[in-house]
């Protein structure tokens, strides 16, 4: 993708797809979008798709599928048991990620569900390079905690650093000591550690935490929800791999994995999850908790038209046209708001574009959660939705107070292959000048909030009417612009 050169120079990614089918979008007044933001509690999560113009919110399940895969959805076996779609499901899983035995799940926190299950104890650690919402819970309701081990670096937003997703392999060992190898039941490595800007991790990170793992006896379990893409910049950041296919690349990474699993939404751009291995005593532990919570093992809660899809999807992950699509957008992206000014979580990571909002709204004080109120903020004077990852993400302890998040971050998800790049540059354009207003966005308080994953469903309110303030703003510079 980086590979076409312009006449006037500069960096600008281009499409090597063209779309063939579209899908209307929804550019609505701002006094309409100040009421969505109302009934929707202040929260991303709880805006209607007709009150959204770029959904941002998410890459999951949203990426643009290909012809391919839409063909392939046509030729689905519908079986409850013994499926031909499955089998070719298995066939491209293997090809690709070199593990012969697959568990279906209908997503990739029911396989955390399924993983949970079977071998976490109350009272085990289970160290991860960061955790994800949906797997902390999952540890969690298990009675077990999670231990973060990043380097230092991981958290310097600003940075120059290629990999601030990698584990901290001292501290891995040390937790080893500490804890006893019996009360660790797995590692958990993440690719591309998403709630701290979409970092990945580096193949010699991968390994060196592979050498402890065998040191101890310990299993690694991989989340590949975002492999191809940590895989893409692995290519690009690690000189020893620069000259390997990403099929390569991903066949190294799988490998050095006991167990691996994805977000199949993510991963083949389909609906879906997959967990799988090439030891069978492993399988066999995780074979029974498959038809009691998702479905029967050739289908897993997943639509076979989906296994289609996830199949073809599977394959498309060694295309670096595709797997390359979304990080160049996003590198575009964090590049031009950084010229403007605004605050941006570097370098540029995947998933999405993050804005560190600790920083672009230094005014309002964590507890008044800086990154909701950003998001909420952005979705009022743009229409375009992203997701807060910060607090409101985060839980209270046990006596109900506050864990404030390591970092406050607004993401702006860039699915594959969804957005043109004159979307993105109105994105460009909005965030500049809301960074150029920024005084004017207030804080948020929870008017009704969930015990679990409140970020969800939550309803906040603003702290005082800056809202109004922004939106007159808004008219004042804009007219009557949309
Ligand atoms: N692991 C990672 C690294 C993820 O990013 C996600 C989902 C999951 C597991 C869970 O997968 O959604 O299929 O159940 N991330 C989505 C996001 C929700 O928006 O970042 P799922």
């Amino acid at each position: 993708m980086n590979k076409v050169k312009f006449y006037k120079g500069g960096e600008q990614p281009l499409e090597l797809h063209k779309v063939r089918v579209v899908q209307k979008l929804h550019l609505v007044p701002i006094e309409r979008r100040m009421e969505a933001l109302k009934e929707g509690g202040f929260n991303t999560f709880r805006l209607s798709t007709l009150d959204v113009y770029l959904d941002m919110l998410t890459d999951s399940g949203v990426n643009a599928m290909s012809d391919n895969q839409v063909a392939a959805m046509m030729h689905a076996d519908d079986a409850y048991a013994g499926s031909q779609s499955f089998i070719r499901l298995q066939k491209a899983v293997e090809d690709v990620m070199g593990k012969k035995y697959l568990l279906p799940a209908h997503q990739g926190r029911a396989c955390e569900n399924i993983l949970a299950k079977a071998f976490i104890k109350k009272g085990n650690v289970v160290p991860m390079n960061y955790h994800f919402t949906t797997t902390l819970a999952h540890v969690q309701e298990m009675g077990a905690r999670v231990a973060e081990l990043y380097y230092d670096r991981a958290m310097e937003l600003k940075s120059d650093y290629p990999f601030k997703g990698n584990m901290n392999i001292e501290k891995l060992e040390e937790l080893i000591l500490a804890e006893g190898k019996e009360n660790i039941p797995y590692i958990r490595m993440e690719a591309s550690t998403n709630l701290i800007g979409g970092q990945p991790f580096s193949m010699a990170n991968l390994m060196d935490v592979r050498r402890i793992a065998d040191k101890y006896g310990i299993m690694l379990v991989l989340d590949a929800s975002l492999l191809g893409e940590n895989a893409y910049l692995i290519k690009q950041r690690e000189d020893k791999w620069k000259e390997n296919s990403l099929g390569e690349i991903l066949k190294m990474m799988t490998g050095l994995a006991d167990i691996v699993y994805f977000s199949a939404r993510k991963l083949t751009s389909s609906r879906g999850g997959g967990i799988c291995t090439n030891q069978r005593e492993l399988y066999n532990k995780m074979e029974a908790l498959i038809p009691l919570f998702e479905g029967f093992l050739t289908y897993g809660g997943i639509s076979v038209r989906e296994i289609e899809a996830m199949t073809v999807g599977m394959y498309e992950t060694l295309d670096e046209t595709a797997i390359s699509q979304s990080p160049e957008f996003i590198k575009y992206l964090v590049t031009e708001l950084e010229k403007r000014g605004v605050p941006m979580v570097t370098p540029p990571g995947v998933l999405g574009a993050h804005v560190n909002a600790m920083e672009f709204c230094s005014h309002i004080p964590q507890d008044q959660y800086p990154a909701g109120a950003l998001a909420a903020a952005f979705y009022l004077i743009s229409g375009v939705r992203g997701m807060e990852r910060g607090t409101v993400s985060s839980t209270r302890d046990e006596n109900g107070k506050e864990i404030p998040a390591d970092v406050e971050l607004l993401r702006l998800a860039v699915p594959r292959r969804v957005f043109t790049l004159s979307q993105i540059n109105y994105v460009i354009d909005r965030m500049h000048w809301l960074y150029d207003n920024r005084h004017l966005i207030g804080g948020l308080r929870f008017v009704y909030e969930p015990n679990v994953l409140r970020f969800f469903m939550g309803g906040l309110e603003p702290t005082s009417n800056w809202p109004n303030r922004l939106m007159e703003k808004f008219r004042e510079d804009f007219g009557d612009s949309l």
